[in-house]
Protein backbone atom coordinates (compact mmCIF):
# COMPACT_ATOMS: atom_id res chain seq x y z
CA UNK A 1 0.00 0.00 0.00
CA UNK A 2 1.31 3.45 -0.68
CA UNK A 3 2.29 5.35 2.34
CA UNK A 4 -0.18 8.42 3.17
CA UNK A 5 1.24 11.40 4.96
CA UNK A 6 -1.26 13.85 6.49
CA UNK A 7 -0.07 17.43 7.51
CA UNK A 8 -2.64 19.06 8.86
CA UNK A 9 -1.82 22.90 10.79
CA UNK A 10 -5.18 25.03 12.40
CA UNK A 11 -5.17 28.62 13.40
CA UNK A 12 -6.96 28.63 16.41
CA UNK A 13 -6.28 32.21 16.97
CA UNK A 14 -8.58 32.92 14.37
CA UNK A 15 -11.51 30.27 15.88
CA UNK A 16 -13.44 32.00 17.99
CA UNK A 17 -16.13 29.11 18.55
CA UNK A 18 -20.05 29.69 19.12
CA UNK A 19 -21.51 28.13 22.07
CA UNK A 20 -22.80 25.42 19.63
CA UNK A 21 -19.76 24.65 18.22
CA UNK A 22 -18.19 24.10 21.75
CA UNK A 23 -20.82 22.02 23.23
CA UNK A 24 -20.13 20.12 19.73
CA UNK A 25 -16.36 20.02 20.05
CA UNK A 26 -16.50 19.44 24.30
CA UNK A 27 -18.53 16.48 23.36
CA UNK A 28 -16.09 14.95 21.50
CA UNK A 29 -13.30 14.43 24.28
CA UNK A 30 -12.57 11.98 26.42
CA UNK A 31 -13.46 12.27 30.14
CA UNK A 32 -10.13 12.72 31.20
CA UNK A 33 -9.17 15.08 28.27
CA UNK A 34 -12.16 16.95 28.94
CA UNK A 35 -10.79 17.55 32.78
CA UNK A 36 -7.60 18.21 32.09
CA UNK A 37 -8.33 20.70 29.44
CA UNK A 38 -10.94 22.36 31.67
CA UNK A 39 -8.19 23.59 33.91
CA UNK A 40 -6.36 25.96 31.16
CA UNK A 41 -6.72 29.37 32.38
CA UNK A 42 -6.69 30.55 29.47
CA UNK A 43 -9.28 30.27 26.38
CA UNK A 44 -6.48 30.79 23.71
CA UNK A 45 -4.81 27.67 25.75
CA UNK A 46 -7.96 25.30 25.50
CA UNK A 47 -8.34 25.95 22.07
CA UNK A 48 -4.76 25.19 21.17
CA UNK A 49 -4.72 21.64 22.97
CA UNK A 50 -8.76 20.84 22.03
CA UNK A 51 -7.95 21.35 18.23
CA UNK A 52 -4.99 18.58 18.84
CA UNK A 53 -7.38 16.47 20.34
CA UNK A 54 -9.67 16.65 16.93
CA UNK A 55 -7.02 16.12 14.81
CA UNK A 56 -5.90 12.80 15.97
CA UNK A 57 -9.40 11.96 16.24
CA UNK A 58 -10.38 12.36 12.87
CA UNK A 59 -7.05 11.04 11.51
CA UNK A 60 -7.65 7.76 13.27
CA UNK A 61 -11.61 8.14 12.06
CA UNK A 62 -10.30 8.45 8.59
CA UNK A 63 -7.36 5.56 7.86
CA UNK A 64 -8.70 3.26 10.31
CA UNK A 65 -11.84 1.33 10.34
CA UNK A 66 -12.37 2.25 13.95
CA UNK A 67 -15.68 4.14 14.60
CA UNK A 68 -15.29 7.61 15.59
CA UNK A 69 -16.84 7.23 19.20
CA UNK A 70 -14.99 4.34 19.80
CA UNK A 71 -11.51 5.69 19.58
CA UNK A 72 -9.75 5.59 22.88
CA UNK A 73 -6.30 7.58 23.21
CA UNK A 74 -3.69 7.22 26.12
CA UNK A 75 -0.67 8.46 26.74
CA UNK A 76 2.71 6.70 27.34
CA UNK A 77 5.12 6.95 30.41
CA UNK A 78 6.34 10.54 28.66
CA UNK A 79 2.70 11.92 28.09
CA UNK A 80 3.04 11.11 24.45
CA UNK A 81 -0.36 10.56 23.00
CA UNK A 82 -0.92 7.09 21.82
CA UNK A 83 -3.85 5.02 20.36
CA UNK A 84 -4.91 2.65 22.53
CA UNK A 85 -4.53 -1.15 21.21
CA UNK A 86 -2.84 0.02 18.28
CA UNK A 87 -2.72 -3.20 16.18
CA UNK A 88 -2.54 -0.95 12.63
CA UNK A 89 0.44 0.67 11.84
CA UNK A 90 0.37 4.17 12.78
CA UNK A 91 2.17 6.88 14.19
CA UNK A 92 1.14 10.93 14.50
CA UNK A 93 2.14 13.52 16.59
CA UNK A 94 1.26 17.42 17.76
CA UNK A 95 2.75 20.44 18.73
CA UNK A 96 0.87 24.30 19.45
CA UNK A 97 2.99 27.57 19.53
CA UNK A 98 2.08 30.94 18.16
CA UNK A 99 -1.24 31.15 16.39
CA UNK A 100 -1.40 27.05 15.47
CA UNK A 101 -1.97 23.58 16.23
CA UNK A 102 0.06 20.82 13.78
CA UNK A 103 -0.96 18.07 13.12
CA UNK A 104 1.22 15.21 11.34
CA UNK A 105 0.58 11.46 10.77
CA UNK A 106 1.43 8.31 8.67
CA UNK A 107 -0.06 4.70 7.84
CA UNK A 108 3.07 3.27 8.81
CA UNK A 109 5.40 2.14 11.74
CA UNK A 110 7.58 4.98 12.18
CA UNK A 111 8.68 7.35 14.72
CA UNK A 112 7.36 10.67 14.17
CA UNK A 113 7.61 14.26 15.90
CA UNK A 114 6.79 17.68 14.89
CA UNK A 115 7.14 21.21 16.32
CA UNK A 116 5.93 24.49 15.45
CA UNK A 117 7.43 27.70 16.24
CA UNK A 118 6.64 31.42 16.12
CA UNK A 119 9.43 33.49 15.05
CA UNK A 120 9.48 35.78 17.56
CA UNK A 121 11.39 36.56 20.82
CA UNK A 122 9.50 37.88 23.73
CA UNK A 123 12.14 36.70 26.50
CA UNK A 124 12.60 40.55 28.15
CA UNK A 125 16.81 40.48 28.45
CA UNK A 126 18.55 41.11 25.30
CA UNK A 127 18.40 38.51 22.51
CA UNK A 128 22.94 38.37 23.10
CA UNK A 129 22.35 37.94 26.20
CA UNK A 130 19.29 35.17 25.89
CA UNK A 131 21.62 33.01 23.17
CA UNK A 132 24.37 33.18 26.20
CA UNK A 133 21.74 31.56 28.26
CA UNK A 134 20.90 28.82 25.52
CA UNK A 135 24.99 27.96 24.89
CA UNK A 136 24.83 25.03 25.48
CA UNK A 137 22.11 23.64 23.60
CA UNK A 138 23.57 23.76 20.38
CA UNK A 139 26.55 23.11 18.93
CA UNK A 140 29.01 25.84 17.76
CA UNK A 141 28.57 25.14 14.02
CA UNK A 142 25.17 25.94 14.72
CA UNK A 143 25.14 29.13 16.64
CA UNK A 144 27.22 30.62 13.98
CA UNK A 145 23.90 29.93 11.71
CA UNK A 146 21.57 31.08 14.14
CA UNK A 147 23.38 34.71 14.59
CA UNK A 148 24.69 34.89 11.17
CA UNK A 149 27.63 37.46 9.99
CA UNK A 150 28.62 40.64 11.38
CA UNK A 151 25.22 43.04 11.19
CA UNK A 152 22.59 40.11 10.67
CA UNK A 153 19.43 41.82 11.82
CA UNK A 154 17.62 40.20 15.34
CA UNK A 155 14.98 39.13 13.52
CA UNK A 156 16.55 36.69 11.35
CA UNK A 157 18.87 35.32 14.17
CA UNK A 158 15.76 34.90 16.39
CA UNK A 159 13.81 33.44 13.28
CA UNK A 160 17.18 30.60 12.98
CA UNK A 161 17.17 30.33 16.51
CA UNK A 162 12.88 29.29 16.03
CA UNK A 163 14.27 26.88 13.47
CA UNK A 164 16.92 24.95 14.89
CA UNK A 165 15.05 25.22 18.05
CA UNK A 166 12.16 23.65 16.43
CA UNK A 167 14.35 20.84 14.89
CA UNK A 168 15.95 20.05 17.93
CA UNK A 169 12.33 19.34 19.70
CA UNK A 170 10.59 17.62 16.80
CA UNK A 171 13.36 14.80 16.65
CA UNK A 172 13.04 14.84 20.58
CA UNK A 173 9.76 14.44 20.33
CA UNK A 174 9.77 11.61 17.31
CA UNK A 175 11.93 9.83 20.25
CA UNK A 176 9.09 10.21 22.12
CA UNK A 177 11.53 11.16 25.74
CA UNK A 178 11.27 14.46 26.16
CA UNK A 179 14.45 16.51 26.76
CA UNK A 180 16.59 13.93 28.52
CA UNK A 181 19.63 13.98 25.44
CA UNK A 182 22.19 16.30 25.81
CA UNK A 183 20.97 19.04 22.74
CA UNK A 184 24.45 19.86 21.82
CA UNK A 185 25.13 16.61 20.60
CA UNK A 186 21.97 16.84 18.12
CA UNK A 187 23.14 18.63 15.59
CA UNK A 188 21.73 19.96 13.14
CA UNK A 189 22.83 21.07 9.42
CA UNK A 190 21.06 23.14 7.00
CA UNK A 191 21.76 24.26 3.57
CA UNK A 192 18.19 25.89 2.40
CA UNK A 193 17.02 29.07 3.27
CA UNK A 194 12.66 28.50 4.17
CA UNK A 195 10.52 30.01 2.58
CA UNK A 196 6.86 30.78 1.92
CA UNK A 197 4.88 27.40 0.11
CA UNK A 198 8.21 25.55 -0.29
CA UNK A 199 9.33 22.67 1.70
CA UNK A 200 13.01 21.78 3.02
CA UNK A 201 13.54 18.16 3.08
CA UNK A 202 17.79 18.82 2.64
CA UNK A 203 18.63 19.51 6.63
CA UNK A 204 20.65 16.31 8.55
CA UNK A 205 21.10 15.52 11.53
CA UNK A 206 24.13 14.17 13.13
CA UNK A 207 25.39 13.30 16.41
CA UNK A 208 28.62 13.08 17.80
CA UNK A 209 29.51 13.85 14.14
CA UNK A 210 27.47 10.91 13.18
CA UNK A 211 24.50 11.45 10.20
CA UNK A 212 21.48 9.72 11.93
CA UNK A 213 18.97 7.95 10.20
CA UNK A 214 16.37 10.63 9.82
CA UNK A 215 14.75 12.19 7.80
CA UNK A 216 13.56 16.23 8.05
CA UNK A 217 10.56 18.06 6.60
CA UNK A 218 10.43 21.96 7.21
CA UNK A 219 7.95 25.03 5.90
CA UNK A 220 6.47 28.03 7.01
CA UNK A 221 2.82 27.73 7.49
CA UNK A 222 2.92 32.10 6.88
CA UNK A 223 5.61 34.51 7.42
CA UNK A 224 5.23 34.43 11.29
CA UNK A 225 5.65 30.26 12.21
CA UNK A 226 7.98 27.60 11.10
CA UNK A 227 7.56 23.96 11.50
CA UNK A 228 9.30 21.45 10.95
CA UNK A 229 8.51 17.37 11.03
CA UNK A 230 11.34 14.40 11.69
CA UNK A 231 10.58 11.16 10.35
CA UNK A 232 12.48 8.27 11.02
CA UNK A 233 14.08 6.72 8.02
CA UNK A 234 15.88 8.29 5.20
CA UNK A 235 14.20 6.15 2.96
CA UNK A 236 11.17 8.49 4.43
CA UNK A 237 12.68 10.87 1.37
CA UNK A 238 10.58 8.61 -0.68
CA UNK A 239 8.27 6.65 1.27
CA UNK A 240 6.41 9.90 2.03
CA UNK A 241 4.68 12.21 0.35
CA UNK A 242 6.18 15.04 1.59
CA UNK A 243 3.83 17.75 1.09
CA UNK A 244 3.14 21.15 2.85
CA UNK A 245 0.56 21.42 5.81
CA UNK A 246 -2.95 22.29 4.89
CA UNK A 247 -4.59 24.48 6.71
CA UNK A 248 -8.08 22.70 7.69
CA UNK A 249 -10.94 24.47 8.70
CA UNK A 250 -13.41 23.87 12.16
CA UNK A 251 -15.67 22.83 9.49
CA UNK A 252 -13.20 19.95 8.25
CA UNK A 253 -12.11 19.16 11.45
CA UNK A 254 -15.88 18.54 12.26
CA UNK A 255 -17.10 16.71 9.59
CA UNK A 256 -17.70 13.15 10.82
CA UNK A 257 -17.13 14.27 14.60
CA UNK A 258 -19.95 11.51 16.79
CA UNK A 259 -20.13 12.72 20.19
CA UNK A 260 -18.48 10.67 22.87
CA UNK A 261 -20.33 12.35 25.94
CA UNK A 262 -23.10 14.48 26.46
CA UNK A 263 -23.23 17.82 25.75
CA UNK A 264 -22.00 19.89 28.64
CA UNK A 265 -23.43 24.12 29.20
CA UNK A 266 -21.97 24.78 32.50
CA UNK A 267 -18.29 23.53 31.10
CA UNK A 268 -18.84 25.50 27.88
CA UNK A 269 -20.17 28.45 30.24
CA UNK A 270 -17.00 28.48 32.59
CA UNK A 271 -14.74 28.32 29.19
CA UNK A 272 -17.00 31.93 27.85
CA UNK A 273 -15.82 33.23 31.52
CA UNK A 274 -12.32 32.61 30.91
CA UNK A 275 -9.55 35.43 30.12
CA UNK A 276 -8.46 34.62 26.13
CA UNK A 277 -4.58 35.25 27.37
CA UNK A 278 -2.58 36.80 30.17
N1 LIG B 1 6.83 13.11 23.00
C1 LIG B 1 6.18 13.55 21.93
N2 LIG B 1 5.06 14.29 21.97
C2 LIG B 1 4.57 14.60 23.16
C3 LIG B 1 5.19 14.18 24.34
C4 LIG B 1 6.38 13.40 24.24
N3 LIG B 1 7.05 12.95 25.30
N4 LIG B 1 4.49 14.64 25.40
C5 LIG B 1 3.45 15.33 24.89
N5 LIG B 1 3.49 15.30 23.54
C6 LIG B 1 2.58 15.92 22.59
C7 LIG B 1 1.23 16.24 23.15
O1 LIG B 1 0.26 16.01 22.14
C8 LIG B 1 1.30 17.69 23.47
O2 LIG B 1 0.11 18.40 23.30
P1 LIG B 1 -1.13 18.21 24.31
O3 LIG B 1 -0.59 18.27 25.68
O4 LIG B 1 -2.05 19.34 23.95
O5 LIG B 1 -1.73 16.88 23.97
C9 LIG B 1 2.28 18.22 22.44
O6 LIG B 1 3.18 17.15 22.18
C10 LIG B 1 3.02 19.42 22.92
O7 LIG B 1 3.99 19.77 21.98
P2 LIG B 1 4.40 21.26 21.77
O8 LIG B 1 3.19 22.06 21.60
O9 LIG B 1 5.41 21.32 20.70
O10 LIG B 1 4.96 21.64 23.20
P3 LIG B 1 6.45 21.91 23.77
O11 LIG B 1 7.34 22.24 22.63
O12 LIG B 1 6.33 22.86 24.88
O13 LIG B 1 6.85 20.56 24.49
C11 LIG B 1 7.51 18.28 24.94
C12 LIG B 1 7.20 19.39 23.91
C13 LIG B 1 6.72 18.45 26.22
C14 LIG B 1 7.11 16.99 24.34
C15 LIG B 1 8.99 18.11 25.26
O14 LIG B 1 9.74 18.08 24.09
C16 LIG B 1 9.60 19.05 26.24
O15 LIG B 1 9.82 18.69 27.38
N6 LIG B 1 9.94 20.27 25.89
C17 LIG B 1 10.52 21.25 26.76
C18 LIG B 1 11.14 22.39 25.98
C19 LIG B 1 12.62 22.19 25.73
O16 LIG B 1 13.44 22.07 26.61
N7 LIG B 1 13.03 22.19 24.43
C20 LIG B 1 14.40 22.09 23.99
C21 LIG B 1 14.48 21.95 22.48
S1 LIG B 1 15.93 22.68 21.81
MG1 LIG C 1 7.01 22.94 20.85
Amino acid sequence: MASTSIRWAFNWANWHPTEKDLLKVVSCLQNEEKERLGKFVFRKDFRASVVGRLMMRKFINEYTDIPYNEIIFTRDQNNKPMLENASKSIAFNISHQGSFTVFVGEIRNVKLGVDVMKLEYTGGKRLSEFFRLMDRNFSPAEWIEIRGGTGTPESEQTAMFCRYWALKESYVKGLGVGIVIDLRNIEFRTSSRLRENELVIDTSLYINGVRQNWFFEESLLDSEHCVAVAVQGIESVNSSKNVLFEKISIGKLLENAVSLIPQDPEYCRQYFAKRERP
